[in-house]
């Protein structure tokens, strides 16, 4: 565990419902109170957009929506968008949608009228400032970019995923809104709650693991181990999604106060090439890493045990460890991810680029407690080709 600890949020979060009216607090503060509503057409047909066009309308606030950002956007998709968006003077950018829109609204935060480029920023995210104040509404349970200093992109010339990290894009706030989750889809639900649980597993076992990250990271555990397979079997279980979208916040946290390692490592090369939902991806990953991880961060998955499963038989550090692992199992079959690479197109010959491509994610490596070798990195991707 990192001897330092250190915690960054965003200025304002409320979690409840009509939560709309605290949009005021942060447009009143504003010079240009002009609203750029990101979200995406999956958001639009759903009505989530609705209550927020309402409360403009009824404020009498000019605003215009831009709703064409795609699942798992390039940064050329974003930077279009940039160049589209700027064409209209706004001074608020307020994001509705899942990690897509919400990543491309927070590089959108940092570029708009900036003298640097998103291309700048993939090489050196430390230039970057804010430029346009953000709100961050969830309306998938997984990802917590409401609450990260991260905007993943896809670089298509490279077919990987890539994490820009900037504290300068940390939203000023962030509205938690169940309502915006009764309507999730299941398999959507089961993918992005499963990203959120690696979120917070990988932190709580993370090289760089902090006393913050670790309470935070616990208390999301938690939440998603207790809620998941109930708001997964019951769509009408409005407070089971609740407490997915509380873990999923709690995970976007750790991850700032400590961050991703070797699931997300191997999952980036997945979703960069193949275009497999970033949730999907981890889920198909999880257990096998930890499995590889286990002889190194014994102590931390029987601690993880001792606290979400209160009630566990086990009796040593080595079957809670167990435990855990066979919990993260259960849990990704009970919600009936698709674990089976061979059904995306990946095949044994994929196995260079991926290792290849993996073995480049050293911002996320590094923090795994055990160093990967190429031929560790290879056998785990064996293990779910096979
Ligand atoms: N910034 C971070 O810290 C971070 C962390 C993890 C993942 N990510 C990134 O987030 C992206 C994935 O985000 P995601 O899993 O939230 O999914 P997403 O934003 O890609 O959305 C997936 C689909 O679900 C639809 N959708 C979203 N909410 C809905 C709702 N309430 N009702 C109906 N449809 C809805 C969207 O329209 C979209 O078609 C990936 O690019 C991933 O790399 C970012
Ligand atoms: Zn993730």
């Amino acid at each position: 565990m990192s001897t330092s600890a250190f915690l960054k949020m965003p200025n304002s979060i409320y979690a409840g419902t009509d939560l709309t009216k605290h949009l005021d607090e942060l447009i009143k503060l504003q010079t240009n109170q002009k609203v750029l509503l990101f979200t995406d057409k999956g958001i639009e047909a759903n009505h989530l957009v609705d209550p927020l066009i309402t409360y403009f309308e009824h404020e009498g606030i000019t605003y215009q929506v831009e709703d064409e950002i795609k699942p798992e956007p390039s940064y050329v998709q974003v930077d279009a968008l940039l160049q589209k968006v700027s064409q209209f003077d706004f001074g608020l950018i307020v994001a509705i949608g899942g990690g897509s829109v919400m990543d491309a609204a927070k590089l959108i935060s940092l570029l708009r009228g900036a003298d640097y480029t998103i291309q700048d920023l993939i090489q050196n995210a430390s230039i970057a400032k804010k430029q346009v104040p953000s709100v961050m509404i969830p309306t998938t349970t997984g990802t917590g970019s409401e609450a990260t200093i991260n905007a993943i992109v896809t670089i298509p010339e490279k077919q990987v995923k890539f994490g820009i990290v900037s504290g300068e894009m940390l939203p000023d706030l962030v509205l938690l809104d169940v309502n915006n989750v009764k309507k999730l889809p299941k398999s959507i639900l089961a993918a992005s709650a499963v990203d959120a649980l690696s979120h917070c597993v990988e932190c709580y076992t993370s090289k760089n693991a902090t006393i913050f990250s670790n309470d935070i990271a616990a208390i999301g555990a938690r939440y998603i181990f207790q809620n998941l397979v109930t708001a997964y079997q019951d769509e009408d279980n409005v407070a089971a999604r609740e407490a997915l979208l509380l873990g999923a916040f709690y995970g976007g946290v750790a991850i700032t106060a400590s961050g991703t390692t070797a699931v997300h490592a191997l999952s980036y090369p997945l979703g960069g090439k193949f275009h497999i939902a970033h949730g999907v991806s981890n889920a198909v990953l999880f257990k096998q890493v930890m499995t590889f991880n286990k002889d190194a961060i014994m102590p931390q998955l029987a601690n993880l045990t001792d606290f979400v499963f209160p009630d566990n038989q086990q009796d040593s550090e080595v079957s809670k460890a167990d435990f855990m692992i066979a919990k993260i199992a259960d849990i990704v079959e009970a919600v009936a991810i698709p674990t089976d690479l061979k059904q995306f197109g990946v095949t044994l010959a994929d196995l260079d680029f991926l290792i290849d491509s993996a073995l480049q994610q050293t911002r996320l490596l590094d923090h795994n407690m055990k160093v990967l070798s190429r031929e560790d990195v290879e056998n785990i991707y064996r293990s779910i080709l096979s």
